[in-house]
């Protein structure tokens, strides 16, 4: 268990976003044992998404390549259905919203705007995404002026809003981008006072070692030949931001060894997709159970312990 945020997260793993786009399986992803759930991508419209086909399985690779496009319920419906998952449900696992700009979108900051407005009084956390490679309305804030302006409206407008408990406000980053390109807006990231960092997103890339048929497919790459990026990308945001921002580390993640190396590497929290279309519903306690034993072999008694221990001298 750890504290994050104000809030509690009674364990360090859970499904990422693009799972349950529409809220419609909140219950059931917690009672796969997930620490908190993330749903959404949710865009203030609803939007049908791109054409069929838009997901591949790459089986032999441990992989898939989606180009969904965002298709989702919109923002109203969705925060009808978070509403009533409050009112009948005594589970105080954490939910967060993953908020998206429609895709016609003329003003994407505006979309933001109107998503923290709907969803930060129900919310637990907000991920800012703007690094799906499917959506041209997010990447356009991966450049120093545009996210600064965009952190600084969102902020402001969580703020404004005088809540009780306002949600924490994440920024979900790509892992397309050169390191000195991101530590420009890591520097923005944390001082326009964002709360967590989810690192990633699905990748462009398509490293050589692919074998499926449907290695080239436009759109992201996630599981398996994600991990090793992923992972290095979450090293590098932990020591550019020197382990004070909490991370949310994502990329395939597959196994308890998998959430560990995360977690030492800097995560706070392990999200997965792609292994559990593979390996199914069991996955999620099976890391919890191999996570507890890496843990009490390396001595460790406390998660927050091992956070970012990879960088600490032994
Ligand atoms: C995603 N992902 C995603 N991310 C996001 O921020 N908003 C979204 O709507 C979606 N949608 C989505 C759909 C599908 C089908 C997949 C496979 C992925 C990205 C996801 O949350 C995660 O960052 C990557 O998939 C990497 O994790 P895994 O899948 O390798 O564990």
């Amino acid at each position: 268990s750890q504290d994050l945020w104000g809030q509690t997260f009674p364990n360090p793993v859970a499904i990422s976003a693009g799972f349950d786009k529409n809220a419609v399986a909140i219950s059931g992803a917690l009672g796969l044992g997930a620490g908190f759930v993330e749903v959404g991508g949710v865009t203030p419209l609803p939007q049908a998404g791109n054409p069929r086909p838009r997901l591949f399985r790459l089986t032999a690779d441990g992989a898939t390549i989606n180009r969904l496009g965002f298709n989702n319920d919109g923002a109203v419906a969705i925060a009808k259905r978070l509403a009533a998952h409050r009112a009948s449900n005594g589970d105080t696992r954490p939910v967060g919203i993953n908020l998206a700009a429609n895709s016609y979108s003329a003003d994407p900051a505006n979309d933001f705007e109107i998503l923290v407005e709907t969803f930060a009084p129900q919310a637990d956390f907000l991920t800012i995404d703007i690094s799906c490679p499917n959506s041209k309305n997010g990447l356009v804030f991966l450049s120093p002026g545009p996210l600064k302006n965009l952190l600084s409206r969102l902020t402001t407008l969580r703020n404004r809003k005088a809540l009780v408990n306002p949600p924490a406000l994440l920024v979900k980053i790509a892992p397309d981008i050169e390191n000195a390109e991101l530590d420009v807006l890591l520097e923005i990231i944390v001082t326009a006072g964002i709360d967590g960092i989810t690192v990633c997103n699905t990748t462009t890339a398509r490293p050589d070692t692919l074998t499926s048929r449907d290695r080239n497919e436009r759109g992201g790459l996630s599981g398996k030949p994600l991990f090793a990026r992923s992972t290095e990308l979450l090293r590098h945001v932990y020591q550019v931001t020197g382990g004070k921002v909490p991370l949310i580390g994502v990329g395939g993640v597959s196994s308890g060894a998998d959430a560990y190396a995360k977690i030492r590497a800097g995560a706070s929290l392990v999200q997965l997709y792609t292994a559990l279309v593979y390996q199914g519903p069991g996955l999620i306690s099976r890391i919890k159970h191999d996570l507890v034993a890496l843990l009490a072999a390396d001595g460790f008694t406390s998660l927050n312990d091992v956070v970012g221990s990879e960088h600490k001298p032994t």
